[in-house]
């Protein structure tokens, strides 16, 4: 008898197809990167490493060919030795990284362990704040970081950039260990080199960057590099623009000798602390069929469609905007300059986030509601939505869908202001979302 899971998956795979995705930390995965995750290395067991001899020095073929000495607490790594080395590899060349660790199995794992590589409890780290569009992992008091490291916040000016003066004030007052600029509600392009230049004045102060929302703009040459700037540490997720499995990923300048030894606590051992920190300080076993679809992912973003494909997401995230400011949607920081948007809602049409987002849903449109800067709506009826292109722009819309999609997100407004509208308004937006869905297949 087939498993209910099965049909429950058949009817996800529907869903997805038949509906347009606009979360922007979602995307569509190729079938090559679906496979590698269904695989056999689901199997094994590999806590440790492999050995990093020859990244970003050998080719393909001799990776994939060579047997070394590893740092592993299991016998029978032979193939996922050669896998890990190669999605490492391949990491380093997208990122123009020496170093990467791509155990983590999350993106907050990623961070965590970033923290704990460098930071001794109650070291203070400057992060952008939640309601400014930061992460929850860069210290919303409701984490378990908040409770270990002191963290201290920026926000951003009423146009919506970061607030550098803010930044640059706490920094020098507060000399933190860590600087993080990262954030999954942010619409600007970071100055990357004025925080590089403020760090640089504080003694052993760690620039870190979580590049989860923009990791595919970067790795597409659509978005500035942060190691680029003099970062230390550019940690991401790699299922969101990058196109990847679920997953975290953390990159760094340097090498690493031993991940066996402990080494000193400077800035030039960052790699070493950091693969000490994922393990065996915060994990076991690493996902090796995971590794693998990271690896296939990140050879799918070193091919030349996927600069296009980079530039495309930002092409229609402007288009989408601008068709959404002539509707009379009000957005935070006016515009984007990424893959993203925030729109005040509220300010717009009077709804509220959450109402306007149950009510795409019933059109198959797919956002999510968004605390604004200073939102007095609360996390569950913010004023906010968020909305952005990763996703459809794998499907294959370009800018003259923008458009189409704008006029939906602003007929469901109107619909949304009376609530007694029939449903057969919706139903009928519903149909034509489905028509242009079965145009661009997955
Ligand atoms: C900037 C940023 N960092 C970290 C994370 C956490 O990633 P994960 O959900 O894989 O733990 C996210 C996820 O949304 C994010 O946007």
């Amino acid at each position: 008898m087939k498993d209910i899971v099965f049909e429950l998956i058949e009817q996800e795979k529907q869903r997805q197809r038949e509906g347009l995705e606009l979360i922007p930390s979602e995307n569509y995965v190729s079938g090559a990167v679906l496979q590698a995750m269904g695989s056999v290395l689901t199997n094994k067991y590999s806590e440790g490493y492999p050995s990093f001899e020859g990244i970003n020095e050998w080719n393909e073929t001799e990776i994939a060919e060579r047997t070394l000495p590893n740092y592993r607490y299991y016998g029978g790594q032979v193939n996922i030795d050669r896998i890990e080395r190669l999605a490492i590899d391949r990491a380093c060349r997208l990122f123009h990284a020496d170093h990467a660790n791509v155990q983590p199995h999350s993106g907050a794992n990623a961070n965590e362990a970033v923290y704990y590589a460098w930071c001794q409890p109650g070291d203070k780290i400057l992060a952008m704040s939640l309601p400014a569009g930061g992460h929850l992992t860069h210290g919303a008091p409701v984490t378990r970081s908040a409770k270990i490291y002191n963290f201290i916040s920026y926000g951003v000016t009423a146009d919506g950039d970061i607030n550098y003066d803010e930044l640059e004030e706490k920094a020098l007052a507060e000399k933190p260990k860590i600087i993080l600029i990262g954030y999954s509600a942010f619409m600007k392009i970071p100055d990357f080199e004025r925080v590089a230049k403020i760090g640089a004045k504080i003694p052993g102060c760690l620039l870190m960057a979580d590049m989860a929302h923009v990791a595919g703009l970067i790795a597409g040459g659509a978005h500035p590099n942060p190691l680029d700037y003099g970062f230390h540490v550019m940690t991401s997720t790699t299922h969101k623009t990058l196109r990847g499995p679920r997953g975290g990923l953390i990159i760094s300048r340097g090498k690493v000798s031993s991940p066996l030894k402990k080494p000193e606590h400077t800035l030039e051992n960052i790699p070493t602390l950091i693969d000490r920190a994922v393990f065996p300080g915060a994990q076991g076993g690493p996902l090796e069929h995971i590794i693998a679809a990271k690896a296939v992912a990140f050879g799918e973003a070193l091919q030349p469609e996927f600069t296009d494909y980079a530039h495309n997401v930002i092409k229609n995230a402007k288009a989408l905007a601008d068709a959404l400011l002539k509707r009379n949607f009000v957005l935070q920081g006016g515009g984007t300059d990424n893959h993203l948007i925030l729109i005040d809602i509220k300010s717009s049409f009077g709804i509220d986030g959450k109402t306007y987002e149950e009510a795409l849903d019933r059109v198959g449109l797919t956002l999510n509601a968004n605390a604004l800067p200073s939102d007095k709506g609360g996390a569950f009826r913010p004023s906010g939505v968020r909305l952005g292109t990763p996703a459809i722009t794998t499907r294959g819309l370009g800018v003259a869908e923008m458009e189409i999609i704008a006029d939906w997100l602003h007929r469901v407004a109107l619909l949304c202001q009376n609530p007694n509208t029939p449903d057969s308004d919706y139903d009928k937006i519903h149909s034509e979302v489905h028509n242009l869905s079965l145009r661009f297949v997955i």
